[in-house]
């Protein structure tokens, strides 16, 4: 067993001791663990997100996207997003402790990531400010006020869409998010594309589509992403959105690092 493979039946067992069932995900997770760090970060730079192959086995997706409708207390809450003029659909917070699964992905996919946002802050001139490790992070979170967990499971039914926003909650924020295509595109759903804009300063938006298969990982900046300009590192601002659905359903993991306050 390599230290990776290692790491993953590691984080795994301490999972399970959380009491939650696991199947094979422990593939899916050193898949995540032998992703790139380079091809990440020039998969953003050049398309302004980056997109796995299928990394997550297809039992363990269709297991998270049952967790939909398993009991209320997986979910801190629940939001309409008409309601609350975002969009048309639901979603759901998990609580903690997260469920196993939710964890696994969590910290293997923070650990690729974390390289990615510090070459960032040293774009920008900044120090190596993101740990190695999520369960610093997460502590840095709960220092700073942010105690509540913001992985959620999203579900779009036939005309349901996301309005284009950024996933901030609280001073710290994480600059990259991951987002797990549970149904089929063109089978179980059609329509319901990931929409990423972004915003140059004094240019005009740019929209692109990011073409996420099943069981894939999209990453995605949260707020902004330095790119090399002639002066230095500019800023391009990103929002996220996801286009309206024609038929079927979607759902989808998002994995959001920092906590909300
Ligand atoms: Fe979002």
């Amino acid at each position: 067993m390599g230290p990776r493979t290692k790491a993953a039946a590691d984080r795994l067992g301490a999972a399970a001791g959380r009491g939650v069932s696991e199947s094979d995900l422990s593939g899916s997770v050193t898949a995540i663990e032998d992703v790139a760090v380079g091809g990440i970060l020039e998969g953003i730079d050049r398309d302004g997100f980056w997109v796995s192959p299928p990394l997550v086995d297809a039992n363990s997706c269709a297991q998270l996207a049952n967790l939909y409708d398993s009991e209320k207390q997986n979910f801190r809450s629940t939001i309409n997003m008409a309601r609350y003029g975002f969009g048309s659909g639901e979603y759901k917070y998990f609580s903690a402790p997260l469920p196993a699964m939710v964890q696994s992905l969590r910290e293997s996919l923070y650990e690729r990531l974390a390289p990615v946002a510090n070459a960032w802050s040293a774009r920008c001139g900044k120090e190596a400010e993101w740990p190695p490790r999520h369960d610093e992070l997460k502590a840095q979170c709960a220092a700073a006020g942010q105690l509540r967990p913001t992985p959620l499971l999203l579900r779009y039914g036939p005309g349901d869409f996301n309005c284009l926003h950024q996933d901030l909650y609280g001073a710290i924020h994480f600059p990259l998010q991951g987002i797990l295509l549970l149904d089929r595109p063109g089978v179980d759903f059609d329509g319901g594309e990931l929409l990423l804009v972004e915003q140059r300063a004094r240019r005009q938006s740019k929209a692109m589509v990011v073409p996420i298969a099943h069981c894939a990982i999209a990453v995605i900046p949260v707020r902004e992403r330095p790119v090399q300009g002639i002066r230095g590192a500019a800023l391009i601002r990103v929002r996220h959105g996801v286009s309206p659905l024609r038929g079927g359903l979607r759902r989808t993991l998002g994995l959001i690092f920092h906590d909300a306050a």
